[in-house]
């Protein structure tokens, strides 16, 4: 058969797939999730992306997030699975975990970016619709507005919960004191924030440094990492050149500039460590973030499904000796 119907792996959550509480809720999330940013526009081979989605799920990689404008094109990632909803996980709705965002630009005009009632609730309709979706179980305000009063971005957030087409909802990228006034103000409507998704890796702390890992661990607020692998820089991709069919090869959201020398020697050295756990590059930046039980998950990113395999082996060793972070630190520090 040329499309066989997808039948998901019976053994999906005995892979080696672990789960975390996502602050205090009742929400276990796996602490690998598929991110949906690049690689499942619609410039990307349907046939890819399907694969992809099925590798995550059979492996119990239940959690994929999407966000109004992933593609390219804009809206065309959501589109996409939307397509894999029909095609292949509708029979498992209630298995999923499906999280979307809008606060980005997606359409021309005042009312297609940033934090408006106007903005969120619509974009959320038009989401829905592309995701073939009568809710998603999570929706972010994707970025702090500071022109917009926090209470209108947050109120709508409130709403569309009470209107069903939401179950939970988050923030991202919001400065510690928009995210201190997100959590009291959801908390006090009873629709308490679920979840805080900033940039962290072995690189980029700055959720660290902020205190924006305390912070949402005090208020009972899970945290997801994106780009924990900083797009494919802590991975093996680049320490031989820059392959033509990487996303640095595009020169849009990740530069060939971040590759200076002394980026190159540390990610060398990384990869040396990694080594020494019988690891690769990829697999120990993701066990880092791990080993931090403020940390409720990664959010991955992938191009092929090697990749996915990859990444899924970090969970076997997401321990570190206080000489192995050490190391590592030195290696970061030796580049600044
Ligand atoms: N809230 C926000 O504002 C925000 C912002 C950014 C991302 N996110 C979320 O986070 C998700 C992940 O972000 P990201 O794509 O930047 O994450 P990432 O995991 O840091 O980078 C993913 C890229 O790394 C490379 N890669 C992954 N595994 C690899 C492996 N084992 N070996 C070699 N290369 C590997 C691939 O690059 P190639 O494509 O070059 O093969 C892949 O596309 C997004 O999809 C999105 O859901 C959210």
């Amino acid at each position: 058969m040329i499309n066989p119907v997808y039948s998901p792996a019976p053994g999906r959550y005995e892979s080696g797939i672990r789960f975390r509480r996502c602050g205090r809720s009742g929400i276990l999330l796996p602490e690998i999730a598929l991110g949906l940013w690049h690689n499942f526009g619609d410039v990307n081979p349907l046939a890819s992306s399907l694969e992809m989605a099925h590798y995550a799920f059979d492996h119990g990689i239940v959690h994929f997030d999407l966000a109004n404008n992933y593609g390219p094109s804009y809206g065309s990632a959501e589109e996409t699975f939307g397509l894999i909803m029909k095609k292949s996980f509708a029979p498992f709705r209630d298995e999923l975990f499906i999280s979307s965002k809008a606060g980005h630009d997606m359409w021309p005009g005042p009312y297609g970016e940033w934090g408006s009632r106007k903005y969120l609730m619509a974009s959320l309709d038009q989401s829905l619709k592309r995701m073939n979706l009568d809710y998603v179980d999570l929706f972010y305000s994707h970025r702090y507005d500071p022109e917009t009063p926090l209470e209108e971005t947050l109120q709508a957030l409130v709403d569309i919960v009470r209107a069903g087409k939401a179950l939970y909802v988050g923030i991202s990228k919001y400065p510690p004191q928009a995210a201190a006034f997100a959590y009291k103000y959801l908390r006090e409507r009873d629709v308490p924030c679920l979840v805080y998704q900033g940039r962290y890796n072995l690189i980029n702390r700055e959720p660290e440094v902020e205190g924006i890992l305390d912070q949402a661990k005090e208020n009972g607020v899970g945290f997801t990492a994106f780009s924990p692998l900083a797009q494919g820089l802590l991975t093996g991709r680049y320490l031989d050149g820059i392959p033509s069919d990487s996303r640095m090869a595009k020169e849009q959201f990740l530069k060939s500039s971040a590759l200076t020398p002394e980026m190159l020697k540390t990610l060398l050295a990384l990869n040396e460590i990694a080594a020494r756990r019988s690891q690769t590059l990829a697999e120990m930046a993701l066990a880092w973030c791990l080993k931090d039980d403020r940390v409720t998950s990664v959010i991955v990113g992938a191009s092929r499904v090697s990749q996915l395999e990859d990444d899924f082996k970090a969970l076997e060793n997401t321990a570190f000796s206080q000489e192995e972070l050490n190391a590592i630190d030195q290696a970061i520090s030796d580049k600044r």
